[in-house]
């Protein structure tokens, strides 16, 4: 009985997410076809208000930024960087934890930017915090509490008093309402950024990912940037379920590198594979062996609040497995998640 009234709940909440979320966005087409000005994202308005207001704050002070090379982080780095110049460097972690030739790309689209950059080779720190976790919560706040640390050592050796982030409105909220906690929304988990040593400005964290897109074209950002996948900040290490280690996270990397180059042309909201902490008997080289499952995530959204998993044409699902149990020689099996979210979330963690 219990269950059956615990099971409509789940069915009402999902239903009430859903048809939250459509409601909003079809209040907001109502508005936009009407010419609702004043609820509409004027672009320009927002990067002039923005390099007042970041002018207004940093004054002639230096400022780094912690630069993944995603949209979000991205765009907010390019905007200090027009509103201060100079004053900004920004700074690329190199977690170990990022896709295949991640670094490399962030590090040349600064420079192609003309952005002052600095590269932190933080790999080895951060395997080490993440050694014996397997917990999702407890590798959260590890990355996140290196991260930190990295950051504030960086923002001392720079002599800043503040440091620049890419939040965004999805990650706030998420976090407020306790579905995860992003790593990038500080104050709202309790942490006091002045604890490591500085201030935090976080120049986008009114706008959803969609205006984002908007701004970095505006701003004249390349397209690999504007359109640029969502991927979150602790990369990697959310998508290797167990502990984090760092051939772990070599295969991953690589099955990664597959799904992207096999589904391209989807246009989809996010493509990636995860790797499983379980194990599982297959056949190699004609032997039984027990070896990783991964599974493939592939969904649709807009604003990554709600999301459907998309429904791929067969043929390049078998080609992502045929794939991914070929060319990475543990790999014995690979699925394909149907779950949308709500109920799942779009990472496994
Ligand atoms: P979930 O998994 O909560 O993800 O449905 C929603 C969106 O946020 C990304 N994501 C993160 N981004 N730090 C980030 O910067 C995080 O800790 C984090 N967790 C999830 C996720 O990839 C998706 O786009």
């Amino acid at each position: 009985m219990l269950l059956g009234h615990l099971s409509i709940c789940r069915i009402i909440e999902s239903l009430v997410f859903n048809v939250t979320a459509k409601l909003k966005r079809l209040v907001n087409h109502i508005r936009i076809s009407l010419g609702d000005k004043k609820n509409m994202f004027n672009t320009k308005e927002f990067i002039e208000t923005s390099l007042t207001e970041i002018r207004k704050t940093l004054g002639q002070g230096r400022v780094i930024s912690a630069c993944s090379g995603g949209v979000d982080s991205t765009v907010a780095t390019f905007l200090v960087h027009k509103a201060v110049g100079e004053n900004l460097i920004a700074v690329f972690i190199d977690d170990g934890l990022r896709r295949e030739g991640e670094p490399e790309f962030v590090m040349q689209t600064l420079k192609n930017l003309g952005v002052k950059s600095r590269y932190v080779d933080a790999k080895k720190e951060f395997f080490e915090v993440f050694k014996g976790k397997t917990d999702a919560e407890e590798k959260r706040k590890a990355f996140r509490e290196r991260f930190y640390r990295t950051l504030g050592k960086a923002a001392k050796e720079e002599k800043v008093e503040f440091i620049v982030q890419g939040t965004i409105k999805a990650d706030v909220i998420e976090t407020v309402k306790g579905i995860k906690s992003q790593h990038n929304v500080l104050s709202q988990i309790g942490i006091n950024p002045e604890k490591y040593g500085y201030k935090i400005l976080e120049p986008m964290r009114e706008l959803f990912k969609p205006e984002v897109r908007k701004v970095a074209r505006e701003l004249g950002l390349p397209k690999e940037i504007s359109e640029r996948m969502p991927f979150p900040g602790p990369a990697l290490s959310l998508r290797v379920l167990g502990e984090v280690t760092p051939e772990r996270v070599a295969i991953v990397r690589k099955a990664t590198v597959i799904v992207e180059e096999e589904t391209k042309g989807l246009g989809t909201f996010q493509n990636f594979a995860v790797l499983h902490n379980d194990m599982a008997t297959g056949i190699k080289v004609g032997a039984r062996v027990y070896g990783n499952i991964v599974t493939v995530r592939i969904v649709e959204s807009e604003d990554a609040v709600t999301a459907k998993a998309k429904q791929v044409p067969y043929n390049i699902l078998v080609r992502i497995a045929k794939r991914i149990t070929e060319e990475i020689p543990t790999v014995v099996r690979c699925l394909y998640d149907l779950t949308d979210k709500p109920p799942s979330t779009i990472e496994f963690e």
